[in-house]
């Protein structure tokens, strides 16, 4: 395989070690800052001469001419995945795009409609539906164990403080990023809304910028969520823990079953307890991460490799960025408008929300 990278900032060491992981051939990076290469290829421990091997551009455009990779992966500032992702695609290149896949419903249908029309392999970078514990409890879920489902919730209760919004400038801003929701919780929203049947038919969602004066978008939000199958969730989502990250939680309650997933990016498991099986206790189950990324980003990889040699959809799809994505701009419009939204949403874009917190 191929492959090549697009972006090589903080997330960029998670990609380039999916790739070596998977044995891919690193033909190329790209970033408009070379010293940004010589960063990552620091960061990832890359022998001299495997870093001399690997080509560089400034142009992405260049690159995947130039190169012709199988796989691309798009690690660049959120505003511009989706621009960058209908380039590749149209080059019928395959790719994986970093969450969210887009910053408006236009751009991800767009996307959507391309991996359509061409059958160019496009897999969401929502890497945390590998985690173990979300393997196990969706197994459990696909096994018909739980039963009729009640209800679903997510929290995610992070910290990011001023020096992590002063590392770029697009960071925090309602076009270019969005807030907690968009950027940290959107992986959390991503497996809410998976496990509770996809379906999602209303949003109420309340926001705010509480502690963040200086970005312009959310710093915590929360929502109640509706599926078309009677299934109803909640979402908390916030950067403003002091200092430290604590938990990304995940709940799925049933009438034959109730399970917590925990750790702080839903890497653990805090509760587990099924009526068919009362004695099976996986209560303590913890996946070790270096990072609150997790391990996924090589299940990811390895998966969307697969998907091509096997001709078959990849595990995460474009259409489950889009539902991601959806979910986050109906919390906005919900917490914008003081009403809930009913999906499909129609043609919102975070940059609608520009000043919603300055009035
Ligand atoms: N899946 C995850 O868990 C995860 C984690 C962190 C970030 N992300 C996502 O990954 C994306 C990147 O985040 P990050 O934190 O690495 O950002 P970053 O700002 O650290 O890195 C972005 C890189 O893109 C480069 N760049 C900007 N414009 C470019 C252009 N036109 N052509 C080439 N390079 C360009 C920048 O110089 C920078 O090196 C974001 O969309 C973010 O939401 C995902």
């Amino acid at each position: 395989m191929r492959y090549a990278l697009i972006g090589c900032g903080r997330i960029a060491p998670s990609h380039i070690k999916a790739a070596r992981d998977n044995g891919f051939a690193i033909a190329a990076v790209c970033d408009i800052r070379g010293d940004h290469i010589d960063e990552l290829f620091a960061r990832c421990g890359l022998p001299p001469e495997e870093a001399a091997s690997i080509r560089r551009y400034a142009d992405y455009r260049e690159m995947v001419r130039a190169e012709k990779p199988d796989l691309v992966s798009i690690a660049l500032p959120s505003l511009l995945h989706a621009e960058a992702a209908l380039f590749v695609i149209g080059e019928g290149v395959n790719v994986i795009i970093e969450k969210p896949i887009a910053m408006s419903m236009a751009e991800a249908d767009a996307i959507v409609a391309a991996a359509d029309r061409t059958g160019v392999t496009v897999s969401a970078c929502h890497q945390n539906r590998f985690n173990q514990a979300v393997q196990e409890m969706r197994a459990a879920l696909e096994g018909g164990r739980f039963g009729k489902l009640s209800h679903g919730a997510v929290t995610v209760r992070w910290s990011r403080g001023q020096a992590y919004y002063q590392q770029a400038d697009w960071r925090g801003k309602w076009a270019s990023d969005g807030g907690a929701l968009m950027n940290q919780c959107i992986h959390g929203i991503d497996l809410l809304r998976w496990m509770c049947g996809d379906e999602l038919v209303s949003v109420y969602g309340v926001t705010r910028r509480a502690l963040h004066g200086y970005i312009q978008a959310e710093d915590v939000g929360t929502a109640v969520l509706t599926f078309a199958n009677g299934v109803i969730a909640t979402v908390e989502g916030t950067v403003n823990l002091a200092d430290e990250d604590l938990e990304e939680h995940l709940s799925l309650f049933g009438e034959n079953g109730s399970v917590k997933l925990g750790g702080t990016s839903a890497n653990a498991i805090d509760y587990w307890h099924f009526k068919d099986a009362p004695e099976e206790s996986k209560d303590g189950f913890h996946e070790k991460t270096l990072n609150v990324y997790g391990n996924g980003h090589t299940s990811l990889f390895r998966d969307v490799a697969d998907a091509i040699t096997e001709h078959r959809p990849p595990y995460v799809d474009a259409r489950a960025g889009r539902r991601a994505l959806e979910t986050v701009l109906a919390i906005y419009q919900s917490s914008f408008t003081g009403k809930p939204v009913t999906l499909p949403l129609g043609e919102v874009a975070s940059r609608d929300f520009e000043g919603f917190f300055d009035k």
